[in-house]
């Protein structure tokens, strides 16, 4: 087994130097941009949506990632780090397809609805990676109060997929199925 090569975690003095410590941020950057991006289309999405089902999900995760936002805030003053967001291509990637899949389907059909379902898990799924690596980093830095931070927006990220899942295969799917073209 390869050994161990350096270990930066115990003090603050090492953390400040650690090169894990500068990707963390640079990860923090990265999702505040990609929330802050996402909070702008979510309105779009809602108001695309055609059951109420889906729409009062898609709203109630817009207040969800306003909250988001703050908490983010809160980790960079915990690290003492100056409140930055820098442009994340992924996200701006992920946002543009789901509204071209938007476009490509019928207003007021469920097909509309299960393409929003779609592009709406991609996003949680880079969401949810995002801050599963966060908090792990945050707890290699021994930052143990962003940790938890970044661990309760991870849930919520976690809870909104399962949501949707459910919402697709509780009547979106089935229904989507029967229409025409
Ligand atoms: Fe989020």
């Amino acid at each position: 087994m390869k050994k161990q090569v350096s270990k930066t975690t115990s003090t603050e003095g090492n953390i400040e130097e650690s090169g894990l410590k500068t990707l963390f941020i640079d990860e923090l950057k990265d999702i505040l941009w990609a929330e802050k991006h996402l909070l702008k289309a979510l309105p779009k999405m809602a108001k695309g949506a055609t059951s109420e089902e889906l729409r009062s999900s898609i709203e109630l995760h817009a207040t969800e990632t306003e909250n988001q936002i703050k908490r983010l805030e809160q980790v960079f003053e915990l690290v003492g780090e100056k409140v930055t967001a820098k442009k994340c291509e992924a996200m701006e990637g992920l946002v543009e397809e789901g509204k071209e899949m938007m476009e490509d389907t019928e207003t007021g059909s469920l097909t509309r609805d299960a393409a929003i379902i779609s592009s709406s898990q991609k996003i949680e799924h880079y969401e949810i990676a995002s801050y599963g690596t966060l908090r792990t980093l945050a707890n290699t830095l021994g930052l143990s109060e962003a940790a938890a931070l970044l661990e309760e927006t991870l849930e919520e990220e976690k809870n909104t997929d399962i949501k949707l899942t459910q919402i697709a295969e509780s009547f979106v799917n089935e229904s989507a199925k029967a229409e025409k073209e």
